[in-house]
């Protein structure tokens, strides 16, 4: 008798056979040898030669090319193998996504022969594996921004490459201006050391600038060390390259073809109330009734991928054995990065690989072995109210030039399909492209940057695309707020100093500060380290209760940062014990298996680490004082009442809550350990807007430490 499941699959399947690694080459070719002909095979293999004399004449050159023709892991090898990097400069790359910076570094690594972290290495917030000998480095767009800080003039790269630039993030376009402001200080410096008992005549741009622009000073101090000129590449997978060339002058654009074949695309007749159900009964659809090759589907983030990941592992249990020839593999920005490489391999002789993954598989990520793509046509993305100040991740339609991209990933090696559900009708409401992240972010962190960079003039910055005026006052109003400003927007010394050198946001930044002299920097770490992460603790629908009884384990009266805070601990504890317990069962397996038994998520707790370490040796260095309050926690939550007073919320006679500062009416996430609290005032660290307004992360305090210790800002609010 069939089981449920099996009587689920649509008559007529049929059975698979994955002939994808058939390609009738000997079985003894070398990886080596299957690299470099993969390499050849690349349709930007054969302009190889074009596109180096084109860098050679142009200062900017914009190339766009399908994805997947080699842009990326080809472009900086061309580069270095013409002698691009002689005197000991190196290519940076900038990518707007960690995942991308990281697999393609170790891609490249590979493909020259040579381990990560020599010729060929990376550099992602939190995670630095490059060396002197380092000559193509990869990176994300808001690490070179980070680094401007330590070298305004790039010096040591001959050349930058700034790829994915359609996605427009927000440090993409702050990087662009920056660099154009780079490229024309070092070719003027050139100009002026080569041309002999001749002062040029400045053409105002640097001069005028010299006193608003240390980057000057810096120039002058730079003299003894030769600048060279920097050459810059633009790379986008968009068709639409205007926007860059006008921006860099009218700079050339140059096209790489690639290879695209038919994709059909299918829409849903009905809307879908729940896509993440479609997108599981897709899966089965295409896996019982269509031809072999991979599934790739669009989910909005860590979270909804792993709910999906587990629900198919589940309702493959229900099919017979032999149709349970399916493997399923993720890819999002926070897998730990020895994880990340796994999407690429093959699957298993005869199974179907289903790839779960963020937009980064969008244009940032190819993955080989793709026929089908699922897009249930949704992105995670921020938004922001400049006069509210309220910034919050929401998930919301794709443009329709995300859907073309992530259509055309199906088309890479053959024909393939789309299935999206949503019906066409829907389509062409979606709007042709995305805004840029810059218009509808939150800019405290970029602008406390530029401040950092010497940008004084933040309206009159060379953006590609101007924010808002009010969302750039706000964002200045906010940083005076937390004292990274003074009141004639001067960065202040040495907390606005301090603030700009932390890889956090600034209000993170500035909680580390104070943590110092609250003395409860141990904790804070933790706290920080732990909200950095996406989801600690995991809530499986059909678990609910059982997830919400084991959290109760490790919650505090006091609010969700101290629950975090216990969760942190005692992990810790659990692994200093096995260590010392010699051959017993390997520690981290024993702390997977109790985050199993406890619905915590062990990898965003495993990132929460890394990332606990990287912040603790930064504060260290900037010789803040680490120590514990212990269990005066008291003192805990007056630091934090300190550092997010932006984000405080009294209680409403309905029992919901008010944001002080956006007056806001929100309410407080059943996720959090205070759901049901009557506290009268909190603190919080998420806005979420989904149907309701929702806060997350929160803790209690007491309303009156707002006017002491914010009186700056609530003093005048009476
Ligand atoms: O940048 P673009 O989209 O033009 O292409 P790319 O990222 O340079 O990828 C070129 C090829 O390398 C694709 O066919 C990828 O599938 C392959 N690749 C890979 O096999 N493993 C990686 N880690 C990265 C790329
Ligand atoms: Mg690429």
């Amino acid at each position: 008798m069939p089981s449920m499941a099996e009587s689920q699959v649509p008559n007529g399947s049929i059975s698979f056979k994955n002939n994808r690694n058939n390609n009738n080459k000997p079985s003894f070719f070398s990886r080596k040898e299957k690299i470099l002909e993969h390499r050849k095979s690349l349709p930007i293999a054969s302009v190889e030669r074009r596109l180096v004399e084109e860098v050679k004449k142009q200062d900017v050159l914009i190339i766009v090319g399908e994805t997947g023709s080699g842009k990326t892991t080809q472009i900086p090898q061309f580069l270095f193998d013409s002698g691009f990097c002689r005197d000991g400069k190196a290519i940076g790359i900038t990518q707007p996504r960690r995942v991308a910076a990281v697999t393609v570094a170790k891609r490249v690594a590979e493909e020259c022969g040579v381990e990560l972290g020599q010729k060929v290495g990376y550099s992602i917030r939190f995670e630095d594996v490059t060396s002197s000998s380092t000559r193509i480095k990869y990176m994300t767009d808001g690490l070179l921004l980070r680094e401007a800080l330590l070298d305004p003039y790039l010096s040591r790269y001959s050349v930058v490459i700034v790829d994915e630039a359609h996605e427009r993030t927000v440090h993409t376009d702050v990087l662009l201006g920056l660099l154009k402001e780079v490229q024309n200080v070092r070719s003027k410096y050139i100009k002026d050391h080569t041309s002999v008992g001749h002062k040029r005549a400045s053409n105002g741009t640097i001069v005028e600038k010299e006193n608003t622009n240390p980057c000057i000073g810096v120039l002058k101090q730079c003299q003894g060390r030769k600048l060279s000129p920097l050459k810059l590449i633009i790379m986008s997978a968009s068709l639409d390259a205007r926007i860059f060339s006008e921006y860099f002058g009218g700079a050339k654009a140059v096209r790489v073809l690639g290879r695209q074949f038919p994709v059909d695309v299918f829409y849903t007749v009905e809307p879908q109330t729940d896509y993440l159900d479609s997108t599981i009964v897709t899966i089965f659809q295409i896996h019982s009734a269509e031809v072999s090759g991979d599934i790739l589907v669009f989910l909005t983030g860590q979270e909804e991928i792993e709910s999906v990941e587990k629900q198919i592992h589940e309702n493959l249990q229900l099919l017979p054995e032999e149709k349970r020839n399916m493997k399923t593999f993720t890819i999002f920005s926070s897998l730990p990065s020895e994880q990340q490489m796994r999407v690429f391999a093959p699957a298993p002789a005869g199974f179907r690989k289903v790839i779960l993954a963020t937009n980064i598989a969008e244009t940032s990520v190819t993955i080989p072995g793709i026929k089908y793509v699922i897009d249930p046509g949704v992105v995670k993305a921020r938004s922001y109210d400049p006069v509210k100040g309220m910034e919050s991740l929401i998930i919301v339609p794709t443009s329709k030039a995300q859907a073309t991209q992530r259509s055309g990933r199906a088309g890479r090696e053959g024909p393939g399909k789309c299935f999206r559900l949503y019906p066409e009708r829907e389509y062409e409401k979606l709007e042709d492209s995305t805004k840029p992240e810059i218009k509808r972010c939150n800019l405290s962190n970029v602008i406390l940057q530029l401040k950092a960079l010497g940008v004084d003039d933040i309206f009159g910055f060379d953006f590609i695309e101007k924010p808002s005026r009010a969302s750039i006052k706000k964002s200045l109003e906010e940083l005076i707020l937390l004292g990274a400003l003074s009141d004639e927007l001067k960065l202040s010394d040495p907390v606005g100093r301090q603030m700009a050198r932390l890889p956090l946001d600034p209000v993170y930044s500035k909680a580390l500060i104070l943590a110092s002299q609250f003395k409860c920097l141990d904790e804070m770490l933790i706290a920080v380290a732990m909200l950095s992460v996406e989801s600690i603790f995991y809530e499986p629908r059909e678990k609910l209760d059982e997830a919400r009884t084991a959290k109760k384990c490790f919650a505090s009266s006091e609010g969700d940062h101290l629950t975090l805070i216990n969760v942190y601990r005692t992990s810790i504890e659990l692994l200093e014990k096995r260590k010392s317990e010699v051959g017993k069962e390997k520690p981290e397996k024993i702390l997977r298996k109790w985050c199993k038994e406890n619905f915590i998520n062990s990898r965003s707790l495993r990132h929460a680490r890394d990332i606990h370490s990287q912040i603790r040796q930064h504060v260290e260095q900037m010789g803040l004082f680490i120590s514990s309050c212990g269990d005066d926690t008291l003192q805990f939550r007056r630091c934090l009442a300190a550092a997010f007073f932006l984000n405080a919320a009294l209680k409403q006679p309905d029992g919901t809550y008010r944001a002080l500062a956006s007056r806001e009416v929100v309410q407080i996430h059943p996720s959090s350990v205070l759901f049901r609290t009557k506290a009268d005032c909190i603190i919080f660290n998420e806005f979420v807007k989904t149907t309701n307004k929702y806060i997350r992360n929160i803790t209690i305090i007491d309303g009156f430490w707002l006017t002491e210790l914010a009186p700056h800002y609530y003093a005048k609010q009476d």
